[in-house]
């Protein structure tokens, strides 16, 4: 009580003091002074009802923040990359990349490495160009200090640390070799091991360790060979009996269903995601390439495949275009159509290249 009195007849004082100061201050003033102070008064007023007023806004001072890497207007995701390595120069390398870009969902990034060569080379494409105007690809080249030129270098390459702690940052979900891989698994996985050099490839050696790991979560055989056409055959498709009917093995991965009636050349047929050429094409396995059928139903089903492998397409240029043909990296003409022995198959009637005997794809 004390305390509230005391701080009342303080207030009463104030308020007194105020006054008498307020009427020697008026008295003291001209007209003209207490008609200015009139209009401030009124002014200082309506600005400050005008505030509080939702109806006005006061102009505010545009804010400046700058975000370096991050666009959150970007229609991709920084986590998501898709990542190529490749030194070589091939003048498939610029449909490929973009194939690959429109066959992949679309908020994935992709991301380039190539040799000042390769790189060189996909520049002079506009399209290429318009994807690292617009965000999506990355042309990066292969670090100084390392080199991919051969299976040993390539598993070097992709088990050093560095590029998933430095290089490929922020990346966290990468596409590569028809493999779906998490960065900070593998930076979990190179922190403490190192690959010793001529031991498993890299895929082989990552596989394990990853597989190793407390919680880890590995597509076993059976699922990898949903995305994954190596080795051995995964489930064949199935056209329904019937038009509306579901076939037993609906495949949740893909979207659609097959259909009577307009699917049926898919009957029967393993379908993977993409096709793992081995030892780069060389080596295609009798499961997914050996019989007639098998390589006409991967003809159809994933005609982009015959642009990784050689094959020279001069049989197939009509009219007089055969005799301008040339193979873009011998220059001869004719020569690379003597030396690969281009050769055809006829599958139900209808001719296809034959596959060379050692494939080098590029
Ligand atoms: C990016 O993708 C990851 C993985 O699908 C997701 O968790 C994350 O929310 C996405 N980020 C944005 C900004 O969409
Ligand atoms: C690639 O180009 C850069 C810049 O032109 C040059 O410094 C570098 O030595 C080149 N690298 C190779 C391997 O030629
Ligand atoms: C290459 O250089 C980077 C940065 O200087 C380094 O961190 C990395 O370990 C090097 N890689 C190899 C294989 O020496
Ligand atoms: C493989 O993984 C799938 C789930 O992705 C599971 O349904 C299946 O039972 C697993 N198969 C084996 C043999 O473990």
């Amino acid at each position: 009580m004390d305390h509230l009195s005391l701080h009342g007849n303080t207030i009463e004082h104030s308020l007194g003091f105020t006054r008498k100061t307020a009427m020697s201050f008026w008295s003291n003033t001209t007209k003209r002074v207490r008609v200015a102070g009139g209009l401030i008064l009124f002014s200082v007023l309506s600005i400050t009802l005008l505030c509080y007023s939702r109806s006005f806004l006061m102009p505010t001072m545009p804010k400046v923040s700058l975000h370096y890497g991050v666009d959150s207007h970007s229609p991709y995701n920084v986590s998501k990359v898709a990542l190529l390595i490749e030194n070589r120069v091939n003048p498939i390398l610029t449909p490929l990349l973009i194939h690959f870009m429109s066959v992949v969902p679309p908020d994935w990034r992709f991301r380039f490495m190539g040799s000042n060569e390769s790189v060189d080379y996909l520049k002079q494409s506009s399209s290429i160009r318009g994807h690292v105007e617009s965000g999506k690809l990355d042309l990066t080249y292969i670090p100084e200090n390392m080199t991919t030129g051969s299976q040993e270098e390539i598993s070097t390459f992709l088990t050093t640390l560095w590029l998933y702690e430095t290089v490929l940052q922020p990346a966290e979900w990468l596409l590569n070799t028809i493999g779906l891989r998490r960065v900070s698994a593998i930076v979990d996985v190179l922190r403490n091991q190192v690959r010793a050099p001529h031991s498993e490839p890299e895929d082989v050696w990552l596989a394990e360790r990853l597989g190793h790991r407390p919680g880890a979560k590995l597509a076993n055989g059976t699922a990898s060979l949903t995305f994954s056409g190596e080795m051995h055959r995964g489930k064949p498709e199935q056209v329904p009996a019937d038009e509306d009917g579901e076939a037993d093995n609906a495949d949740s991965t893909k979207a659609g269903k097959l259909m009577k009636g307009l699917d049926d050349w898919r009957d029967g047929f393993y379908e993977p995601m993409g096709y793992h050429t081995g030892d780069s094409g060389n080596t295609l396995h009798s499961g997914i390439w050996g019989t007639p059928a098998q390589r006409q139903h991967i003809w159809k089903y994933c005609p982009e495949m015959k642009m990784t492998l050689v094959m020279d397409a001069a049989k197939y240029v009509p009219g007089n275009c055969n005799n301008q043909w040339k193979r873009w990296n011998t220059g001869d003409e004719g020569e690379g159509t003597d030396e690969l022995g281009v050769a055809t198959e006829i599958i139900n009637g209808v001719e296809y290249p034959l596959l060379p005997a050692g494939l080098t794809p590029w």
